[in-house]
């Protein structure tokens, strides 16, 4: 059992799922092999009912992996729309442009190499949609860059920020080398929930996802 959600529940809930269609799910399961983290179920369906409500053309995406969720979103985006995702780590940047040749998804998705601290100032068009899924000590970081970047109505999306349920807990209670990350979540989950231009919620699926709106 996870310490947020209850494995029963979500074995239920995997079980009464559509299928994927074949890459995806040759893709999901290449991860799950060689242990990439990809986003869970939960979210990936959370992923496609907002960007189905919300078709946007432009996604920033800060952390690519393997490309999965990269291509899970590329389902959504309007006529011409792109996704921009940045990934830092060689192997990854490898497969993921692997998989993005393999889903046909080339003309959408945009992978960018390098670290998303050195590459975000340097973007200058606004997104609609931003998925931030990258290390989670490095949030409250991008945040500002983040809020510059995102349209005016646009989405925050913010995987993982419960860490296992961590954060909820005393300081005290974590180990001391992971106490830096952990006040960063909480200062950054603080930062989500009193910003004056933003409408939060942070759900506790999977391992913690925030939605924020960009009123
Ligand atoms: C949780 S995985 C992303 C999973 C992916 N979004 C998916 O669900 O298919 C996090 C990825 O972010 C990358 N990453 C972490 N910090 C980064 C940074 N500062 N800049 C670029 N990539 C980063 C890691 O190398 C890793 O591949």
């Amino acid at each position: 059992m996870s310490e947020i959600t209850y494995q029963y529940i979500r074995d239920y809930l995997m079980a009464i799922e559509p299928d994927d269609n074949m890459i995806i799910r040759k893709i999901r399961n290449e991860a799950l092999n060689n242990n990439v983290p990809i986003i869970k179920s939960e979210v990936k369906n959370l992923l496609r009912f907002l960007l189905a409500t919300k078709r946007p053309s432009r996604i920033l995406e800060i952390g690519t992996a393997v490309g999965y969720s990269s291509i899970i979103m590329s389902d959504f985006i309007t006529t011409n729309g792109k996704i921009i995702t940045i990934e830092r780590s060689e192997d990854m940047i490898k497969n993921a442009k692997e998989n993005i040749k393999k889903a046909q998804k080339e003309h959408i998705i945009t992978l960018l190499e390098g670290d998303a601290g050195n590459i975000l100032s340097t973007l200058e068009d606004e997104f609609d949609v931003i998925f931030m899924d990258a290390a989670k000590g490095q949030y409250l970081t991008f945040l500002p860059e983040c809020l510059r970047l995102l349209k005016t109505g646009g989405l925050l999306i913010c995987d993982n920020v419960l860490q296992n349920g961590t954060v909820a807990k005393s300081r005290f209670s974590v180990p001391r080398r992971q106490r830096t990350i952990h006040n960063r979540m909480r200062e950054y989950l603080w930062q989500l929930n009193h910003n004056k231009n933003l409408q939060t919620s942070i759900l506790p699926i999977a391992d913690g996802v925030t939605l924020s709106y960009k009123k």
